[in-house]
């Protein structure tokens, strides 16, 4: 890919990304938004799914390049630019989810907060979400898929702080790999918080953790692959991280 595709297809990732988040803010303009039966609870789930959807097309993109590699087609190896921008766009959404939960299911009281502002309370926001700090802690104290959820956008928060090219060079290239491989964690956790969210009975999450198998299947293959490629006495004891089966 040349770098002027490379910027054209920026570009158009930034918009394909944004278009969601868009999207809500027009629905809630043109008023179908409150014509929904419950618009909280569609605005969690709507941010909800793009947040892992965007996850694991972040994670898809390592396996279609080597995959693309592997049938010696290189049209693919930009790709791998375009890493970081959709993993952080997956954050974005996720700390939308978050707020919507916080704002929005915890029973914060927004006018309040905002009245306070106008009046000059800096502080009212952070006094309103104090009176609801303990009824969110007991809903995460008794609800174990948003324990998850939770952990989830912790190790999310971690990736996106952590992406920025300078903190690569700080804490150099291999235990930065170490540290990203966590986005699988993260999947993984979404998918159990998704599993563990729906009723009983209910298989709606089986397409987004087939998906997310699949990829970790592929990224072993690969790992493993180059492990074997490695002549036997080079492959010295501990030295997994070059030779890692994620890599
Ligand atoms: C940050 C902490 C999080 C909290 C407090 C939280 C909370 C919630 C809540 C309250 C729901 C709706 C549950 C219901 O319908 O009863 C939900 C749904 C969902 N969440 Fe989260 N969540 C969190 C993190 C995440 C993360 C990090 C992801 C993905 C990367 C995620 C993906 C989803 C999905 C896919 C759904 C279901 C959407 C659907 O049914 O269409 N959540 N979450």
């Amino acid at each position: 890919m040349t770098e002027r595709q490379i910027l054209i297809g920026k570009t158009v990732a930034h918009v394909l990304c944004l278009m969601p988040a868009l999207d809500l803010v027009r629905i809630y303009r043109n008023g179908s938004l409150v014509a929904q039966a419950d618009p909280v609870n569609f605005i969690t789930h709507f941010t909800g799914d793009w947040a892992l959807w965007l996850l694991l097309a972040g994670l898809a993109i390592t396996p279609l390049r080597r995959l693309s590699q592997g049938v010696g087609w290189q049209g693919l190896n930009g790709l791998v630019r375009f890493r970081r921008m959709v993993g952080l766009y997956a954050f974005f959404y996720a700390t939308l989810h978050l707020l919507t939960y916080v704002l929005l299911f915890s029973g914060y009281n927004v006018p309040a907060a905002f009245a306070g502002l106008e009046a000059g309370r800096l502080l009212e926001p952070w006094r309103q979400l104090q009176i609801i700090w303990p009824a969110i802690l007991d809903d995460v104290r008794k609800r174990r898929f948003i324990q998850v959820g939770f952990a989830a956008w912790l190790i999310l928060l971690t990736l996106a702080a952590t992406s920025p090219r300078g903190v690569l060079q700080a804490i150099g290239g291999r235990n930065w790999q170490r540290l990203h491989r966590l986005v699988y964690l993260a999947g993984a956790l979404a998918c159990v918080h998704y599993w563990w969210l729906v009723k009983t009975g209910v298989r709606t999450p089986w397409k987004v953790t087939a998906v997310l198998t699949v990829l970790l299947g592929v990224r072993v293959a690969f790992g493993m692959r180059k492990r074997n490629s490695i002549p036997p006495e080079r492959r010295k004891k501990g030295n997994r991280e070059a030779t890692g089966v994620l890599t």
